[in-house]
């Protein structure tokens, strides 16, 4: 057997390669950012062409530097974005039109139309998710109805669809020569047309949005011990990998958490925020504003499912003070700025730039900075950056307390924010709860590289996985009682302040 297995995670705004030894330590990373095409007020999309060429770039890279070679690899796995929504001609390797991100609110009409005459509590029954411009169908069928041509190609077999797991698998695995075109269940979960009972694509969601059935990938399990194809022998890694994994990026950190039991939840801070809580084989549908969403399904085991808090703006908060306000110029400057401060001066950010996902889903919020005084400075300001990332994940732990009963006694967290010090005692502190790191920050790509070991025997079972998660860092909450409380009751009246902004 091989030393490692190798993992492709396919993000927001940027594609990594990583490889994983047996430990499931970190052994070589690289990566590459993408860029973020914005045309519009709530459009945002990507170059699926840069998307490829990136993610092949980062696969030689790695390769190269490290001296390995495409045998030294076990499998491969693929986690990514999930939703982003890409269309493209399987002949000629040719997407119609950009990748509609998920980020991107073009589809509101489509989403509203939806709940307006009752379709809209089909798609909850059925998908776990609720009409929203945030998953797959309406960008599918945005694309069917406002480009060229696209329609008549589907007939002819022209046209396929997938999110960008589906895109860099089919040219992973030859792309025009003989690329596969599969999904997994967790994607799959995302897109409002696949059943959460039945995993299969569902007749009646895809006539809501005008979508022929041909033009979507199969759908598969997370992890494939049958293979979904091998990586092509032209292609970035020079041989023949196993492809034996595909996971939706928080589902594939789920699993880099080890989170496999039932309660057992993690947080991952990137762009966005996305706390996921495993419930299961058992669906839990929610009251309280969540997702129910296919957490993974190992080979021909029962899929299990998890109850979702998705959070659109953190991360990307974050990159907003830099990229467009310019009172930063990195993002770890974030804590160096809001340290200068010994708290918010009064000032909340309710950085509702897509729109307020979970609890709330409001798609008319719009991002709203309140309570400013002539007191305040660019150093409130990012510290109230930082704290709206941990009141929106309190707002989330809320309402999954509310939905599972499940109490929370340690948040567990990962992603490129928890480097960021003062935000993890923050959310330690608005939570009132410790919150905890693991050695291995890159939980993304280790949850995929995990599923694509365990599919090939490389990993025995989840048992062993679950002894390498080791805790590198904690954070004790430091507030009182009645700091937490007036401060939480602060920003829930900030995030009133953001609705009310689309006609
Ligand atoms: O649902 C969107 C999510 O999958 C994006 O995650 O880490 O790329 O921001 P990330």
């Amino acid at each position: 057997m091989p030393d490692f297995v190798g993992a492709v995670d396919q993000g927001t705004t940027s594609t990594r390669f990583m490889i994983f030894d047996h430990d499931g330590a970190e052994y070589a990373k690289y990566q590459l950012e993408h860029e973020q095409i914005l045309p519009r007020a709530g459009w945002v999309e990507h170059n699926p062409i840069e998307i490829w060429t990136r993610t092949a770039a980062v696969i030689q890279t790695t390769l190269q530097r490290t001296g390995l070679h495409f045998d030294d690899l076990a499998a491969l796995g693929v986690t990514n974005q999930r939703e982003t929504t890409v269309v493209w001609n399987p002949r000629t390797g040719r997407p119609y039109y950009n990748a509609i991100v998920w980020q991107d609110t073009r589809t509101d009409r489509i989403a509203a139309a939806l709940e307006s005459d009752g379709r809209g509590q089909v798609i909850r029954d059925k998908t776990g998710l609720r009409p929203d411009a945030y998953f797959s169908g309406g960008k599918i069928q945005w694309i069917l109805e406002n480009v060229d041509g696209v329609r008549e190609a589907v007939d002819r077999g022209e046209a396929v669809f997938g999110n960008t797991d589906t895109w860099t698998l089919w040219n992973l695995t030859g792309g025009v020569n003989g690329g596969v075109h599969i999904t997994d269940v967790t994607n799959a979960s995302r897109t409002m047309l696949m059943d959460l009972d039945t995993l299969d694509w569902d007749d009646e969601l895809l006539s809501f949005f005008g979508i022929p059935r041909q033009m979507l990938p199969e759908i598969r399990p997370s992890s494939d011990p049958s293979t979904y194809g091998v990586t092509f022998r032209y292609g970035p890694l020079g041989g023949e990998v196993p492809i034996t994994a595909i996971l939706g990026d928080q589902q594939a950190a789920t699993v880099g958490q080890v989170c496999f039991a039932p309660g057992e939840a993690k947080n991952t801070y990137g762009t966005g925020n996305f706390l996921l809580l495993n419930t299961g084989t058992s669906r839990v549908r929610s009251e309280s504003g969540l997702l129910t969403t296919v957490a993974y399904k190992f080979g021909d085991q029962p899929a299990v499912y998890a109850l979702e808090g998705s959070i659109a703006v953190t991360g990307s908060a974050v990159q907003w003070l830099r990229d467009q306000l310019h009172i930063i110029t990195s993002a770890p400057q974030s804590e160096t700025l809001a340290r200068q401060v010994a708290d918010n001066g009064g000032v909340y950010f309710v950085p509702a730039f897509s729109g307020l996902f979970a609890p709330y889903w409001r798609a008319d919020a719009r991002g709203a900075i309140v309570g400013l005084s002539r007191f305040n400075t660019d150093a409130h300001i990012a510290r109230a950056t930082l704290e709206a990332i941990c009141y929106q994940t309190r707002d989330v732990v809320e309402a999954m307390q509310r939905d599972s009963g499940v109490v929370l006694d340690v948040l567990r967290v990962d992603g490129g924010v928890t480097s960021n010090d003062l935000c993890m005692q923050l959310q330690s502190d608005i939570l009132g709860v410790p919150v905890s790191r693991p050695t291995v920050s890159e939980t993304t790509a280790l949850g995929a590289a995990y599923a694509a070991g365990l599919a090939v025997g490389y990993w025995q079972d989840t048992d062993e996985l679950s002894t390498h998660w080791a805790e590198d860092r904690r954070w004790e909450p430091t507030w009182t009682e009645e700091q937490r409380e007036q401060g939480y009751a602060g920003w829930k009246k900030a995030v009133t302040k953001s609705f009310g902004w689309l006609d």
